[in-house]
């Protein structure tokens, strides 16, 4: 067992951070907190509760719900993995629509639900031994973390990555599709006032553009160079 640290993994969409999270969590033992899976739970919920659509978004009946809405990590006895719960529901299967990534940064805008959710990530990390992927989890809910990574890629070439990926699990969707959905959420990712996308002064940046995942782990764990690990 290495020693407990935070490591926390930011970055624009579909760059491949929760994959890289992931494994380096796994090689190194520590937990795997996927922060982007709270915010689409969230949106999950609203979309179920008529809180949101294409024409409407009650904030406050959002806001109103927060206190009695249960989101955690549990492990998943059919998948063995720590999966998003949403009020006593493994929810994983369903967060990765184009619907719920179509209005999940609208809600992630919210300096409610923002508060919301940096108290449970808060909480997960307060073991440390975690490894933590999102957007504002190196400036701001874990801004003395020890190390603290951010991807960033071309958005044709994360669109492109997504694409296959969607493809390969028989998504009927389009490339523009795609495109267009990691642009925007970029776009209000980016710009949002609270809690805004952006690179920690002391992240080390990487850039994915002309490297697979093999590459990307392989640079982060010798930034991370744990000695007693068998890489
Ligand atoms: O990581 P992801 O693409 O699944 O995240 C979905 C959205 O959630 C993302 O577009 C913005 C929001 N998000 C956020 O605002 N802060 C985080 N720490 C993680 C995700």
């Amino acid at each position: 067992m290495v020693n407990q640290f935070i490591i926390t993994i930011d970055g624009t969409s579909s760059t491949g951070k929760s994959t890289i999270a992931k494994r380096i969590a796994k090689k190194i033992g520590y937990v795997y907190i996927d922060s982007g899976a709270m915010y689409r739970a969230l949106t999950y919920y609203s979309i179920q509760k008529n809180i949101i659509s294409k024409s409407f978004f009650k904030k406050d009946l959002l806001i109103n719900a927060l206190p009695s809405i249960k989101i955690n990590f549990i492990k998943n006895p059919i998948s063995k993995n720590l999966e998003v719960n949403l009020n006593g529901n493994f929810i994983e299967d369903k967060i990765r629509s184009l619907l719920v990534s179509d209005f999940v940064s609208e809600l992630a805008k919210l300096e409610d639900v923002r508060s919301y959710m940096v108290k449970i990530q808060h909480s997960l990390g307060n073991k440390k031994g975690i490894v933590m992927d999102g957007r504002d989890i190196g400036t701001v809910v874990f801004p003395n973390a020890e190390y603290k990574f951010y991807l960033d890629a071309s958005s044709k070439l994360r669109a492109k990555r997504r694409y296959d990926e969607l493809i390969k699990e028989n998504k009927e969707i389009t490339f523009n599709e795609v495109f267009e959905n990691i642009c925007s959420r970029d776009e209000i990712d980016i710009n949002r006032s609270n809690s805004p996308l952006k690179k920690a002064s002391d992240a080390i940046l990487i850039d994915t553009e002309n490297l697979n995942l093999d590459q990307v782990e392989n640079k982060i764990l010798k930034y991370l160079n744990f000695s007693n690990l068998n890489t």
